[in-house]
């Protein structure tokens, strides 16, 4: 188990879509327009959110290979990517679908990405992409998937990349000291050693540029209301817990911000989008 539960994933899906910055979505499909087919490879699939948030950006005919290191949220991939289909049959391992007038042919693969061979070429990949993954990973390993990928001169799409800006209104006291204490926590060892948190997309802006990419990186925060009082909640919560594990002594004050805030009319979760390409 990776500790994404399925449920969690599945709150935040339709804000993840909505968010996704639309010039950067626009370039990505102008990229690839005029193709009929590609591979793309997506890191950190989890239950394939990512791959009903793209598919419409990209030609009719994709080839899609998912890596997770979580057997379950790969499962409930194979689950949820047939229940979004039109058609779906399995072939073999694969599965094939239709939506949207696009053929898409997915496979699965479970592996540790701190481990596993970062060239995706054997794969046949024209695009590499993950969402909400980036600010997981350390600095070394960020190097070592840019160094890979310029090597065969491939496009990364990372979308959501955390910030490290949130607010919540009606603001509260607590709220500078709790972001703080959180966004200290997102620098710790998420399985990739230090991961870089708040910093990942300004650390992958960086690396494209010295490896002679072309970029854009711009924002896609969630903006919720009160449509969305569940995932403010649940967030809200994470926060709490987070900081709470950060200044252990102040894990009571955390928990009753955490119920207060659960109610706000707005928040506001930064992230960035990021589309590296020659
Ligand atoms: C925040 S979730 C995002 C999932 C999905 N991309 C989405 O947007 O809903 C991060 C995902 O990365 C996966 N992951 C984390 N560390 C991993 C590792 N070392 N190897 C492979 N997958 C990993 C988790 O299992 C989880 O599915």
């Amino acid at each position: 188990m990776s500790g994404f539960a399925a449920d969690w994933l599945a709150l935040r899906e339709p804000v993840d879509h909505a968010s996704r910055n639309p010039t950067l979505a626009a370039r990505v499909r102008a990229h690839f327009g005029g193709r009929d087919a590609l591979t793309i490879v997506d890191l950190g699939c989890g239950t394939g959110s990512n791959l009903r948030g793209l598919a419409a950006d990209l030609p009719p005919r994709q080839h899609w290979h998912l890596i997770d290191g979580d057997a379950a949220l790969l499962r409930r991939a194979r689950e949820s990517l047939a229940d979004w289909a039109e058609a779906s049959h399995e072939d073999g391992e694969r599965l094939r679908l239709r939506r949207d007038g696009r053929e898409i042919v997915v496979s699965f693969e479970r592996a540790d990405l701190t481990r596993r061979d970062l060239d995706f070429t054997a794969l046949g990949a024209e695009l590499v992409t993950a969402a909400a993954l980036l600010d997981l990973v350390s600095e070394s390993w960020l190097e070592r998937l840019v160094a890979a990928l310029a090597v065969a001169k491939l496009p990364l799409y990372a979308v959501l990349n955390y910030d490290g800006e949130a607010e919540w209104q009606p603001a509260d006291p607590l709220d500078g000291r709790v972001i703080a204490a959180f966004n200290r926590h997102q620098r710790g060892d998420k399985g990739f050693g230090p991961a870089l948190g708040p910093a990942s997309s300004e650390a992958l802006a960086q690396l494209l540029r010295q490896h002679g990419y072309r970029y854009g990186s711009l924002p896609s925060p969630w903006v919720l209301g009160p449509t969305e009082a569940d995932l403010i909640g649940a967030l809200t919560d994470g926060f709490a817990q987070a900081a709470g594990e950060i200044e252990p002594e102040r894990q009571a004050a955390f928990a009753a911000w955490a119920k207060v805030q659960a109610g706000a009319h707005m928040v506001r979760i930064g992230h960035r989008d990021v589309f590296g390409h020659f």
